[in-house]
């Protein structure tokens, strides 16, 4: 299965959402005193939309935003198979990033893995914002500007380096020493082939930010930003460790290496 294939019901069997995902929209609900059926929810970067099916299957009243009309259309055959109206629930984001999607509706907003591929994160929040209820959140979880291992071609540390052809060179020296993420369409290519598309994608589709660049985003738009991912279960061992040591010696590390979790909430009365 690759996510440049069509989503088949053969992959949504074997799909799990991120738990953190689905605790965060419940924690919502609760807070907000909603059914399932009235929690109007917005997968922002909805890819092939294996999340707006599993959320509507659950009974939300899910919807999906995505960038690439292509991404999109690999989920149209599964979604209406399920029952789901795929030209109602999934929208495609136009190049301004300004949806047709109502004002002030979604109750809960995430993006699973994809500010990292975000150009314009300023766009993307400013929409975000605009769409989400006040006192709704959002929860956003993606890689850390510093993770030692680039996590799309498994190659350690040629995201650190500048933007530049010093990249090419790193992607290549990986590849020599067979560290590559083996695209099932680059099966057949060869060295230099792979290299340049390798070094393509980390150029023009991967935009890593540290959490401060995008807790900055967020706040100018209004969302009050409270980073979670020190709140991850793996790391709730750790809890017990004063809040001083705990912030410095675990969640600023997980952070800047590991992943970013962040919770974002639009106030009752919008500061915009
Ligand atoms: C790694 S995929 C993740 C897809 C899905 N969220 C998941 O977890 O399976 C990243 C997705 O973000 C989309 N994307 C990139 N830039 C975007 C933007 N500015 N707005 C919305 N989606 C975007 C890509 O087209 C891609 O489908």
């Amino acid at each position: 299965m690759s996510y440049d294939d069509p989503l088949t019901q053969t992959d949504f069997a074997a799909f799990r959402p991120n738990a953190e995902v689905v605790r965060y929209l419940e924690l919502t609900r609760e807070r907000l005193g909603l059914r399932r059926d009235q929690m109007n929810v917005l997968d922002w970067g909805s890819g092939r939309g294996e999340y707006v099916a599993w959320l509507r299957d659950a009974g939300y009243n899910a919807f999906g935003a995505e960038i690439r009309q292509e991404a999109a259309d690999r989920g149209k055959e599964l979604l209406e198979a399920r029952g789901h109206d795929y030209a109602r629930v999934i929208t495609t984001i136009p190049a301004t990033g300004e949806t047709d999607l109502p004002a002030d509706f979604f109750h809960f907003v995430f993006t699973h893995y994809v500010l990292e591929h975000v150009a314009d994160i300023d766009a993307v929040t400013k929409e975000i914002a605009r769409v989400t209820a006040p006192g709704g959140c959002g929860f956003h979880v993606y890689p850390g500007k510093l993770r030692p291992i680039e996590p799309h071609l498994f190659m350690p540390f040629v995201h650190w380096l500048p933007k530049n052809p010093t990249r090419k060179w790193a992607i290549a020296a990986c590849l020599a020493c067979g560290i590559e993420p083996r695209w099932g369409w680059l099966a057949a290519a060869g060295f230099g082939s792979k290299a340049q598309a390798y070094y393509d994608f980390v150029m023009n589709e991967t935009f890593y930010r540290t959490f401060r660049e995008v807790r900055h985003s967020f706040s100018k738009v209004g969302f009050v930003v409270t980073p979670v991912s020190a709140e991850h279960p793996a790391l709730r061992r750790l809890a017990v460790l004063p809040s001083a040591l705990r912030k410095f010696a675990v969640e600023l590390p997980v952070m800047m290496f590991q992943t970013v979790e962040i919770i974002v909430r639009k106030p009752q009365v919008s500061r915009l």
